[in-house]
Protein backbone atom coordinates (compact mmCIF):
# COMPACT_ATOMS: atom_id res chain seq x y z
CA UNK A 1 0.00 0.00 0.00
CA UNK A 2 1.13 3.29 -1.19
CA UNK A 3 2.62 5.53 2.35
CA UNK A 4 -0.26 8.09 1.80
CA UNK A 5 -3.00 5.71 1.49
CA UNK A 6 -1.72 3.87 4.91
CA UNK A 7 -1.93 7.83 6.48
CA UNK A 8 -5.29 8.00 5.37
CA UNK A 9 -5.84 4.20 6.67
CA UNK A 10 -4.78 5.58 10.45
CA UNK A 11 -6.86 8.58 10.23
CA UNK A 12 -9.96 7.29 9.41
CA UNK A 13 -9.62 4.38 12.33
CA UNK A 14 -11.58 6.17 14.94
CA UNK A 15 -10.98 3.41 18.34
CA UNK A 16 -7.15 4.82 20.00
CA UNK A 17 -5.78 1.44 20.79
CA UNK A 18 -6.83 0.47 17.26
CA UNK A 19 -5.27 3.58 15.92
CA UNK A 20 -1.95 3.22 17.64
CA UNK A 21 -1.52 -0.65 16.56
CA UNK A 22 -2.23 0.37 12.42
CA UNK A 23 -0.21 3.25 12.63
CA UNK A 24 2.81 1.20 14.25
CA UNK A 25 2.39 -1.30 11.90
CA UNK A 26 2.60 0.75 8.83
CA UNK A 27 5.57 2.69 10.79
CA UNK A 28 7.41 -0.45 10.85
CA UNK A 29 6.51 -1.61 6.88
CA UNK A 30 7.96 1.91 5.67
CA UNK A 31 11.02 1.26 7.53
CA UNK A 32 11.76 -2.13 6.91
CA UNK A 33 11.39 -1.46 3.49
CA UNK A 34 13.74 1.76 3.96
CA UNK A 35 16.47 -0.38 5.51
CA UNK A 36 16.39 -2.71 3.11
CA UNK A 37 17.20 -0.29 0.80
CA UNK A 38 13.46 0.09 -0.99
CA UNK A 39 11.05 2.74 -0.34
CA UNK A 40 7.38 2.13 -0.91
CA UNK A 41 5.29 4.62 -3.21
CA UNK A 42 4.06 7.68 -1.65
CA UNK A 43 1.19 7.66 -3.86
CA UNK A 44 -1.62 9.99 -3.55
CA UNK A 45 -4.91 9.75 -0.67
CA UNK A 46 -7.89 11.59 0.54
CA UNK A 47 -7.78 12.07 3.97
CA UNK A 48 -11.08 13.08 5.64
CA UNK A 49 -10.68 17.08 6.93
CA UNK A 50 -13.03 15.21 10.02
CA UNK A 51 -11.31 12.85 11.48
CA UNK A 52 -12.98 9.42 12.69
CA UNK A 53 -13.32 9.59 16.23
CA UNK A 54 -14.68 7.40 19.05
CA UNK A 55 -17.94 7.83 20.66
CA UNK A 56 -16.27 8.68 24.30
CA UNK A 57 -14.11 10.55 25.40
CA UNK A 58 -17.43 13.50 24.71
CA UNK A 59 -15.19 16.54 22.91
CA UNK A 60 -15.85 19.68 24.95
CA UNK A 61 -14.97 23.74 24.17
CA UNK A 62 -11.61 23.80 26.10
CA UNK A 63 -13.19 26.05 28.64
CA UNK A 64 -15.81 23.93 29.13
CA UNK A 65 -13.35 21.39 30.33
CA UNK A 66 -13.14 21.31 34.16
CA UNK A 67 -10.13 22.31 35.82
CA UNK A 68 -7.94 20.22 37.25
CA UNK A 69 -6.87 20.10 41.10
CA UNK A 70 -3.32 17.99 40.26
CA UNK A 71 -2.68 17.76 44.05
CA UNK A 72 -5.29 14.68 44.05
CA UNK A 73 -5.76 11.37 42.12
CA UNK A 74 -8.58 12.59 40.51
CA UNK A 75 -6.44 15.47 39.21
CA UNK A 76 -3.78 13.63 38.18
CA UNK A 77 -5.99 11.08 36.36
CA UNK A 78 -7.28 13.72 34.43
CA UNK A 79 -3.76 15.51 33.17
CA UNK A 80 -2.83 12.08 32.16
CA UNK A 81 -6.55 12.04 30.08
CA UNK A 82 -5.36 15.37 28.63
CA UNK A 83 -2.26 14.07 27.45
CA UNK A 84 -3.97 10.80 26.29
CA UNK A 85 -5.51 13.28 24.18
CA UNK A 86 -2.81 15.07 22.76
CA UNK A 87 -1.37 12.24 21.95
CA UNK A 88 -4.11 10.64 20.19
CA UNK A 89 -4.39 13.81 18.15
CA UNK A 90 -0.73 14.04 17.56
CA UNK A 91 -0.95 10.48 15.90
CA UNK A 92 -3.12 11.95 13.32
CA UNK A 93 -1.59 14.99 12.80
CA UNK A 94 1.83 13.67 11.64
CA UNK A 95 -0.47 10.94 9.25
CA UNK A 96 -2.13 14.29 8.02
CA UNK A 97 1.03 15.81 7.20
CA UNK A 98 1.97 13.35 4.82
CA UNK A 99 -1.29 12.30 2.99
CA UNK A 100 -2.57 15.84 3.26
CA UNK A 101 0.43 17.40 1.47
CA UNK A 102 1.31 14.14 -0.63
CA UNK A 103 1.43 15.90 -3.81
CA UNK A 104 3.74 18.50 -2.84
CA UNK A 105 7.22 17.02 -3.96
CA UNK A 106 9.24 16.20 -0.47
CA UNK A 107 12.32 14.65 -0.09
CA UNK A 108 12.58 10.95 1.14
CA UNK A 109 13.44 12.19 4.66
CA UNK A 110 10.59 14.24 5.23
CA UNK A 111 8.33 10.85 5.09
CA UNK A 112 11.15 9.26 7.17
CA UNK A 113 10.96 11.75 9.94
CA UNK A 114 6.86 12.03 10.16
CA UNK A 115 6.40 8.61 9.60
CA UNK A 116 8.98 7.90 12.93
CA UNK A 117 6.81 10.85 14.97
CA UNK A 118 3.61 9.27 14.14
CA UNK A 119 5.05 5.86 15.41
CA UNK A 120 7.05 7.54 18.77
CA UNK A 121 3.22 9.44 18.82
CA UNK A 122 1.27 5.93 19.19
CA UNK A 123 3.89 4.16 21.90
CA UNK A 124 2.94 7.89 23.70
CA UNK A 125 -0.49 7.36 23.62
CA UNK A 126 -0.19 3.88 24.84
CA UNK A 127 2.07 4.75 27.76
CA UNK A 128 -0.33 7.12 29.00
CA UNK A 129 -3.60 4.73 28.13
CA UNK A 130 -1.17 2.12 30.53
CA UNK A 131 -1.04 4.91 33.27
CA UNK A 132 -4.87 5.95 33.05
CA UNK A 133 -5.58 1.88 33.68
CA UNK A 134 -3.24 1.32 36.75
CA UNK A 135 -5.33 3.98 38.36
CA UNK A 136 -8.57 2.41 37.50
CA UNK A 137 -9.59 5.01 34.72
CA UNK A 138 -9.05 4.76 30.96
CA UNK A 139 -9.11 7.15 27.86
CA UNK A 140 -12.72 8.33 27.08
CA UNK A 141 -13.90 8.58 30.64
CA UNK A 142 -13.32 12.18 31.10
CA UNK A 143 -14.24 14.67 28.36
CA UNK A 144 -11.59 16.26 26.25
CA UNK A 145 -10.69 19.45 24.08
CA UNK A 146 -12.73 19.74 20.63
CA UNK A 147 -10.31 22.33 19.56
CA UNK A 148 -7.38 20.08 19.22
CA UNK A 149 -7.63 19.35 15.57
CA UNK A 150 -8.52 22.70 14.07
CA UNK A 151 -4.95 23.29 13.31
CA UNK A 152 -4.95 20.88 11.11
CA UNK A 153 -7.70 21.96 9.41
CA UNK A 154 -7.10 26.03 9.19
CA UNK A 155 -3.76 24.42 7.67
CA UNK A 156 -5.30 22.10 5.33
CA UNK A 157 -3.86 23.88 2.08
CA UNK A 158 -0.92 25.71 3.24
CA UNK A 159 2.01 23.01 4.31
CA UNK A 160 4.50 26.28 5.60
CA UNK A 161 1.57 27.14 8.00
CA UNK A 162 0.89 23.46 8.71
CA UNK A 163 4.68 23.01 9.98
CA UNK A 164 4.32 26.47 11.60
CA UNK A 165 1.56 26.06 13.64
CA UNK A 166 1.66 22.22 14.36
CA UNK A 167 5.13 21.09 15.35
CA UNK A 168 7.14 24.53 16.02
CA UNK A 169 4.46 26.20 17.70
CA UNK A 170 1.84 23.45 19.24
CA UNK A 171 4.67 20.72 19.88
CA UNK A 172 7.11 23.59 21.20
CA UNK A 173 4.48 24.25 23.71
CA UNK A 174 4.59 20.59 25.19
CA UNK A 175 8.41 21.53 25.44
CA UNK A 176 7.81 24.13 27.69
CA UNK A 177 4.76 22.26 30.15
CA UNK A 178 6.51 18.70 30.45
CA UNK A 179 9.04 19.44 32.85
CA UNK A 180 5.83 20.65 35.54
CA UNK A 181 3.83 17.86 34.99
CA UNK A 182 6.79 15.38 35.34
CA UNK A 183 7.48 17.35 38.86
CA UNK A 184 3.87 16.87 39.67
CA UNK A 185 4.01 12.91 39.17
CA UNK A 186 7.10 12.82 40.63
CA UNK A 187 5.88 14.07 43.90
CA UNK A 188 3.08 11.98 43.79
CA UNK A 189 5.17 8.49 44.21
CA UNK A 190 4.11 7.76 40.93
CA UNK A 191 7.16 6.17 38.81
CA UNK A 192 5.35 4.89 35.40
CA UNK A 193 4.13 8.10 35.02
CA UNK A 194 7.28 9.70 35.45
CA UNK A 195 9.18 7.52 33.20
CA UNK A 196 6.47 7.69 30.43
CA UNK A 197 6.23 11.30 30.27
CA UNK A 198 10.19 11.70 30.73
CA UNK A 199 10.32 9.01 27.25
CA UNK A 200 7.36 11.82 25.36
CA UNK A 201 9.76 14.86 26.97
CA UNK A 202 12.75 13.18 25.29
CA UNK A 203 11.32 12.35 21.67
CA UNK A 204 9.09 15.12 21.50
CA UNK A 205 12.30 17.18 20.97
CA UNK A 206 13.26 15.84 17.68
CA UNK A 207 9.32 16.23 16.21
CA UNK A 208 10.26 20.09 17.18
CA UNK A 209 13.46 19.77 15.20
CA UNK A 210 12.05 17.95 12.27
CA UNK A 211 9.20 20.80 11.80
CA UNK A 212 12.42 23.55 12.07
CA UNK A 213 14.17 21.28 9.51
CA UNK A 214 11.42 21.23 6.91
CA UNK A 215 10.02 24.86 7.43
CA UNK A 216 13.79 26.07 6.54
CA UNK A 217 13.92 23.58 3.88
CA UNK A 218 10.61 24.80 2.14
CA UNK A 219 11.89 28.52 2.42
CA UNK A 220 14.82 27.26 0.61
CA UNK A 221 12.93 26.13 -1.75
CA UNK A 222 10.96 29.19 -1.88
CA UNK A 223 13.65 32.00 -1.51
CA UNK A 224 11.84 33.19 1.72
CA UNK A 225 13.13 34.64 4.98
CA UNK A 226 12.37 32.13 8.21
CA UNK A 227 12.03 34.40 10.34
CA UNK A 228 9.16 36.20 8.82
CA UNK A 229 7.66 33.99 6.82
CA UNK A 230 7.25 32.12 10.34
CA UNK A 231 5.79 34.96 12.28
CA UNK A 232 3.22 35.72 9.05
CA UNK A 233 2.26 32.47 9.52
CA UNK A 234 1.97 31.98 12.88
CA UNK A 235 -0.03 35.32 12.92
CA UNK A 236 -2.64 33.93 9.86
CA UNK A 237 -3.39 30.63 11.51
CA UNK A 238 -2.78 30.13 14.88
CA UNK A 239 -5.46 32.22 17.48
CA UNK A 240 -4.12 33.70 19.96
CA UNK A 241 -0.23 34.66 21.42
CA UNK A 242 2.13 32.50 22.70
CA UNK A 243 2.51 32.28 26.20
CA UNK A 244 6.01 31.99 28.32
CA UNK A 245 7.41 30.66 30.14
CA UNK A 246 9.74 28.96 27.45
CA UNK A 247 11.79 26.05 27.02
CA UNK A 248 14.21 28.19 25.70
CA UNK A 249 17.13 25.31 25.89
CA UNK A 250 14.86 22.77 24.23
CA UNK A 251 13.59 24.97 21.99
CA UNK A 252 17.30 25.95 20.92
CA UNK A 253 18.26 22.13 21.01
CA UNK A 254 15.05 21.52 18.25
CA UNK A 255 16.18 24.61 16.05
CA UNK A 256 13.87 27.29 16.96
CA UNK A 257 15.73 30.66 18.17
CA UNK A 258 14.32 32.87 20.73
CA UNK A 259 13.52 35.65 17.88
CA UNK A 260 11.05 33.32 16.40
CA UNK A 261 8.79 33.10 19.34
CA UNK A 262 9.51 36.30 21.84
CA UNK A 263 7.66 38.52 18.85
CA UNK A 264 4.96 36.53 18.96
CA UNK A 265 4.08 36.64 22.85
CA UNK A 266 1.25 38.94 24.06
CA UNK A 267 3.72 41.68 24.86
CA UNK A 268 5.94 40.69 22.01
FE1 LIG B 1 3.93 12.75 21.88
FE1 LIG C 1 5.19 14.98 18.85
Amino acid sequence: MPLAQMAEAVLRTADGREKTARSRAFAEEWQTARAAGRTLEIGEASPPLHLARPARPELLSPRDVPRRKPGTVEGRIALLHAVAHIELNAVDLHWDIIARFADVKMPLGFYDDWVKAADEESKHFNLMCDCLEVLGSHYGALPAHAGMWRAAEDTAEDLMGRLAVVPMVLEARGLDVTPGMIEIFRKAKAPQAVEALETIYAEEVAHVAYGSKWFHFLCGRHDEDPKERFHALVRRYFHGALKPPFNEEKRAEAGIPPDFYWPLTATG
